[in-house]
């Protein structure tokens, strides 16, 4: 089994994801994951929208409709559509902005980003994978008005979910030392 300081060590995207999605039981932890994140006065300032199944035509309609206002060619578009159906299950974090005196946008956002990482890393958990995106299709008004998201809101992160199609190889990974000083 591995450990826990292993799992957070040796955490890895990976984007070839195919069914089974999580079930309910599965999905309901992975979404109570992320009321656990560090959340600078208990403001929870994200909101999560759950795309599956036949609703990711629904979100394949919002981009077709965003890269259309954007010009784009048919290839493009037709690339679009294609996008939610990368995995069986998408999870969508957007922040939810609140006023108040001590925690700022910034921090309201990191912490939506946390939930992001944090429901990545349930997921992985459970025996799945997850891939976090974001892209032109989420700094988009177009998508955020057909999701029902207030343009004043930030759309943190398209959190694909699924089981690997395909196993990666473990990827090498940078030195803490490179980024680090001690004061
Ligand atoms: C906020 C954020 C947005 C991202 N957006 C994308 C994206 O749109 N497309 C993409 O291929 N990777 C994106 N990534 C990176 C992947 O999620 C992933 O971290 C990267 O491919 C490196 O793989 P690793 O997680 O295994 O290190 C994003 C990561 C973050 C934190």
């Amino acid at each position: 089994m591995t450990s826990t300081i292993d799992f957070l060590l040796s955490r890895q995207s990976n984007g070839n994801l195919t069914e089974p999605a999580p079930n309910k039981a599965e999905l309901e932890q992975i979404l109570q994951s992320a009321m656990s994140v560090p959340d600078h006065a208990g403001l929870t300032p994200w909101r999560i929208t759950i795309v599956e199944g036949d609703a990711r035509q629904t979100l394949a309609n919002a981009y077709v409709a965003s890269v259309k206002a954007s010009g784009a060619d048919e290839a493009k578009l037709a690339k679009a559509e294609r996008m939610p159906f990368r995995a069986p299950l998408l999870v969508i974090v957007s922040t939810a902005y609140q006023e108040h005196p001590k925690v700022p946008k910034i921090e309201q956002s990191i912490a939506a980003g946390c939930a992001v990482h944090a429901m990545q890393m349930a997921a992985v958990a459970l025996g799945f994978n997850a891939m976090w995106r974001t892209g032109d299709l989420a700094f988009c008004d177009v998508v955020k008005q057909h999701l029902a998201i207030e343009t004043e809101n930030d759309i943190v992160g398209y959190l694909y979910i699924g089981t690997e199609a395909k196993t990666l190889p473990n990827k090498p990974r940078k030195s803490f030392s490179e980024v680090t000083r001690y004061l």
